[in-house]
């Protein structure tokens, strides 16, 4: 990734930390009144450091309004940038690329009956922050948000799902989100256990989410493992839908966790 040049970052104040698991962890850093940014999107963070700066990508967890931002974080063994944020405490500085940056944002997709979000991992973070949009809500009649992850202690975000049905900007609508949990190894009893685009194909997503996939009316955002990113893209296209594109609309778009 490119490093931004000295001028156009800023230092900021990490203000919390929260750690589902030895490999998860969420943060917030203060939040440059001008840094303005589409849910959906990412920043760069910095880290000094002897040899330089060291920058990865994050999208952004947090609402627009928020007056901090919010990302959620796997901790890789050895990972040049992770085992030094692991370390990071309330106080300590993080460096903040300006501009947030990415395209993968919900308004990309043309209108249609149900958005289908689906993650890997970490790749919940940007739909935690899509999900904080008025207009989302009332632009899909069902959103249906799948996580899938290793093992049942990677669920993480799940009590602040459950409360984004009940905010008061969009109360009204809270009933359309579904959430769809999937566990690949060692899943709880009754849980769903294979991977996403294995659940796609032998139907077992649309019976946990009681809605039909069509082209017509069935959207999808899809976030995380760079393979699981792939694989998806191919089941669907298989199955008759396409990349959406500015001037070619279709019903995917996609984003690689790294
Ligand atoms: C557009 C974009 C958005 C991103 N958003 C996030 C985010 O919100 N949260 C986040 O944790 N990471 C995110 N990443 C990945 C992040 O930039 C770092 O790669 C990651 O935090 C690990 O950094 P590292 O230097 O410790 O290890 P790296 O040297 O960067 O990665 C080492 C290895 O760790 C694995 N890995 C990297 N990231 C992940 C991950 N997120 N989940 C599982 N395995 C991983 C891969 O096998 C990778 O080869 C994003 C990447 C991109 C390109
Ligand atoms: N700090 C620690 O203690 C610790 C411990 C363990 C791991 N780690 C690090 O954590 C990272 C792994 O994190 P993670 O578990 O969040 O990410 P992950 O390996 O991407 O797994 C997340 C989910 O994606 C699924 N997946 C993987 N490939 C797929 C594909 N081609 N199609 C569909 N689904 C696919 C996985 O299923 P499967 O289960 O079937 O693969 C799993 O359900 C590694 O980098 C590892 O180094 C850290």
């Amino acid at each position: 990734m490119q490093a931004p040049t000295a001028e156009n970052f800023s230092a900021e104040t990490i203000l919390w930390t929260r750690r589902w698991s030895e490999k998860l962890i969420s943060f917030r850093i203060s939040r440059p009144a001008d840094f303005r940014f589409t849910p959906g999107q990412f920043a760069r963070l910095g880290l000094a450091q002897d040899s330089g700066k060291i920058w990865r990508a994050y999208s952004m967890v947090s609402a627009p309004w928020d007056e901090y931002l919010e990302f959620f974080s796997i901790l890789v063994p050895d990972g040049q940038f992770t085992s030094r944020l692991k370390q990071l405490q309330v106080g300590d500085t993080l460096l903040l690329d300006q501009k947030p940056n990415g395209f993968f944002t919900a308004d990309r997709l043309p209108d249609g009956c149900e958005l289908w979000l689906l993650a890997t991992g970490t790749g919940l973070a940007p739909y935690l922050s899509i999900l904080q949009q008025p207009e989302l809500w009332a632009r899909f009649e069902h959103i249906v948000l799948v996580h899938a992850v290793r093992e049942a202690g990677d669920l993480a975000y799940t009590d602040e799902i459950a409360a984004l049905r009940q905010h008061p900007l969009w109360a009204a609508y809270g009933h359309k989100l579904r959430y769809v949990p999937v566990v690949t190894r060692d899943a709880p009893h009754g849980m769903l256990n294979a991977r996403i685009p294995a659940l796609i194909e032998d139907g077992r997503l649309e019976a946990a989410a009681g809605l039909t996939l069509t082209p017509e009316h069935s959207r999808f955002m899809i976030c995380g493992n760079p393979k699981m990113v792939a694989d998806t893209f191919r089941t669907l296209l298989q199955r008759g839908y396409s990349l959406s594109r500015l001037k070619t609309p279709g019903q995917i778009v996609l984003e690689n966790g790294w």
